[in-house]
C-alpha cells in the first residue's frame, strides 16, 4: 500500500463522454511535499485538480489519498476523506463577512466552531482584524487568504489549489506562497496549479509539466528551473538555440 498522500494514476477525465480532457495523467505527491502542476493554458490543469476533487467526471484510472480510492468520491464528500480545494474563482462568499465565511466551513464538517476558528485566526491574524467585513470588501491577497483559511477549517490532509495568486502582485504572491509554506509546515501536503512558474518552482518540492492532458516533464523543481525545455517554455531564457525550440516543441506538441 502507497504511503504517498496522494496518488493519480492514469487519470483520465472531461466534460462530455468519449471527450477526455485529461488523458493518462500520472502523479504522486509524497507526504508533506508540496508540488505544483504547470503547463500551457488549456493544458487540462484545472481539469485534473477538479477531477481529483470530484468536481470532474473520471471515466479511467484512479486517485488515492493516503492509500484509500477516493475516485469519483461526490465533492461534498471529499473534505470528510481529508481533501480540500480551493478554486481559482468563488472561492469565498462575497457577501457573507469574513467570520461568517469560516463559520460556514465549520459547519460543514459539522465542526465545534471556536475550536476550528482559533486556529485559523492565530494563522492568518489579517483575517481575525477584518473578521466583520464582507469578504467582498478584501483586497484580493486577504481574498486569496480567506479561501485558504477556510479551507483549512476542515483539517484537511491533502490542499489543493487552483491558481491562488491569479490575479495578485508579485508582493502578495510571495505573502500567500509563504502563507502556503507555512500551511505545509502544519503537517498538511499541498498541490497547486501554477501560471507563476518561477515562484512556483521556488515554492514547490517537486512539479509536473502538463501539456494536452498528460504529465511530460515532471521533477525535483530545482531540476525543473535547469531543464532547457522548461527554460524555453515559460521562463523567457531564450538562448535562440534551434535545439532549445526543438525540445520545447517535444514537450508542448505541435500546439504551441
Ligand atoms: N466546463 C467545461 N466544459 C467543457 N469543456 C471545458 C470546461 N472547462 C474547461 N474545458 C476545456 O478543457 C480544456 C482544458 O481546460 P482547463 O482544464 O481549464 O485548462 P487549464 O487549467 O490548464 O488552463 C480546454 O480545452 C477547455 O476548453
Ligand atoms: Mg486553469
Amino acid at each position: 500500500m502507497s504511503d504517498a498522500a496522494l496518488v493519480i494514476e492514469g487519470l483520465e477525465a472531461g466534460y462530455e463522454p468519449g471527450l477526455p480532457i485529461v488523458r493518462d495523467a500520472n502523479l504522486t505527491v509524497q507526504r508533506g511535499e508540496i508540488v505544483a502542476i504547470l503547463g500551457p493554458n488549456g493544458a487540462g490543469k484545472s481539469s485534473l485538480v477538479k477531477a481529483v476533487a470530484g468536481l470532474v467526471p473520471i471515466s479511467k484510472g484512479r486517485v488515492l489519498l493516503n492509500g484509500r480510492d477516493i475516485t469519483r468520491t461526490p465533492a461534498h464528500r471529499m473534505v470528510f476523506e481529508g481533501l480540500a480545494f480551493v478554486p481559482q474563482t468563488e472561492n469565498v462568499f462575497i457577501n457573507l463577512s469574513v467570520a461568517e465565511n469560516l463559520e460556514l466551513a465549520a459547519a460543514i464538517v459539522k465542526a465545534n466552531r471556536h475550536e476550528r476558528l482559533e486556529p485559523v485566526y492565530a494563522m492568518f491574524p489579517d483575517l481575525l482584524r477584518q473578521r466583520a467585513l464582507p469578504a467582498g470588501q478584501l483586497s484580493g491577497g486577504q481574498r486569496q487568504m480567506l479561501a485558504v483559511a477556510r479551507a483549512l477549517i476542515a483539517k484537511p490532509s491533502l490542499l489543493i489549489l487552483d491558481e491562488p495568486s491569479a490575479g495578485l502582485s508579485p508582493l502578495l504572491v510571495s505573502q500567500v506562497f509563504a502563507k502556503l509554506r507555512e500551511v505545509r509546515d502544519t503537517g498538511i501536503t499541498v498541490l497547486l496549479v501554477e501560471q507563476n512558474v518561477k515562484s512556483a518552482l521556488a515554492l514547490a518540492d517537486r512539479a509536473a509539466v502538463l501539456v494536452e492532458g498528460k504529465e511530460r516533464i515532471v521533477g525535483d523543481s530545482a531540476d525543473l528551473l535547469n531543464d532547457e525545455r522548461v527554460a524555453a517554455l515559460y521562463l523567457g531564457r531564450h538562448t535562440g538555440k534551434q535545439a532549445d525550440k526543438q525540445l520545447a516543441n517535444q514537450v508542448v506538441g505541435e500546439s504551441v
